[in-house]
């Protein structure tokens, strides 16, 4: 029965990053990664499977959108319909509830969401297990936003899996908006430049597992202070990664080292907080609630910062009612 779903994900931030494919055809990951899902940023999708198209469309935040986008929704519609053994199209609505910047982690939200709506619309109740492997096989940071609190996503691993709820461990993260002047590579291209020409690709693959060990084990601790150190470590190392590639793959904006500055001082001053960031210029801060609205406070007055948005950790991805 082909017809109508609509769900909720939230977005992740990777706290032990994923860079680099071990099956690109599978989309299988290289490196293990642990996320927090956020409660602040959350996507809403509907699918409508109708036998009046001709081809699947797509529209974010109400735009109709063509090209890569549309094409890999329909690869994952595409999955969901060989499933029914069906070949009926769909029409997808997507729609961000928070203000959606260049590179703000919207994929993640945006797969996970569609991947439930669209088994929901062709009559499949999959365990979220089942859809968090549909949704990586799109985006592999997205298999990670089926789940909410802490989450990891092995290497080569079909689906992702909860580690602890966020009530566990009750950390916030800021993330500071931060203005861009280039135009940013994608994941997905991102990572396989840096495989191709980064003398540093290979050791990043073998130092990833111990950090990630490190980040598990710190969030199963609650150990706040064994943590940020090992996020920050992630980031870097990773981004060490794609510094290296020829060209080089550089996502900092020079309000990227202002908030990142910020947060060290803040740390001198006696505050703890520690810093990540993506494929983007933004950054993304681990803060402990009692500390976060200062903290947010101090972030929005750095120059090149447009905003600050706070979030604490976020829940299952889910069904509505269309
Ligand atoms: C830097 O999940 O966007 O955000 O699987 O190619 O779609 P594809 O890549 P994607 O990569 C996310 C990379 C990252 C780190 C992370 O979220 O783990």
């Amino acid at each position: 029965m082909m017809g109508v779903g609509k769900a909720i994900a939230h977005s992740n931030i990777a706290l032990a990053k994923y860079w680099g494919k071990a099956d690109a055809v599978r989309n299988l990951t290289a490196v293990p990664s642990l996320s927090l899902t956020l409660a602040a940023l959350r996507t809403v999708t509907t699918v409508r499977f109708d036998d009046s198209l001709a081809q699947d469309q797509l529209s974010l935040a109400g735009e109709s959108v063509q090209g890569r986008p549309l094409l890999r929704v329909s690869k994952l519609l595409d999955s969901v319909r060989a499933q029914v053994g069906v070949t009926t199209r769909a029409r997808v609505e997507s729609v961000n509830d928070f203000p959606t910047a260049a590179g703000l982690a919207s994929s993640a939200s945006g797969f996970a969401a569609l991947a439930m709506a669209a088994t929901r619309a062709a009559g499949l109740e999959l365990p979220l297990a089942q859809v968090s492997a549909l949704a990586r096989a799109a985006s592999a940071s997205a298999a990670r936003s089926l789940f909410g609190g802490y989450v990891s996503l092995g290497a080569r691993a079909e689906s992702a899996e909860r580690v602890a709820p966020g009530a566990a461990f009750p950390l916030e993260m800021l993330v500071a908006v931060t203005v861009s002047g280039a135009k940013e590579t994608a994941s997905t291209d991102g990572m396989g430049h840096t495989r191709d020409t980064s003398p540093y690709y290979a050791a990043w693959v073998e130092s990833a597992p111990a950090v990630y060990e490190q980040v598990r084990a710190a969030v199963l601790a609650a150990d706040f202070e064994a943590l940020g150190p090992a996020v920050e470590h992630s980031a870097l190392a990773m981004h060490a990664s794609m510094l290296a590639a020829r060209p080089a793959l550089i996502y900092f904006a020079p309000a990227t080292l202002r908030v990142m500055e910020r947060v060290r001082a803040f740390r001198k001053s006696g505050g703890r907080a520690y810093f990540t960031m993506d494929a983007g210029p933004h950054v993304k801060v681990l803060v402990e609630p009692s500390a976060a609205a200062e903290l947010e406070f101090e972030l929005s007055k750095l120059e090149g910062v447009t905003q600050v948005l706070r979030s604490a950790a976020g829940p299952d991805a889910s069904w509505v009612e269309p």
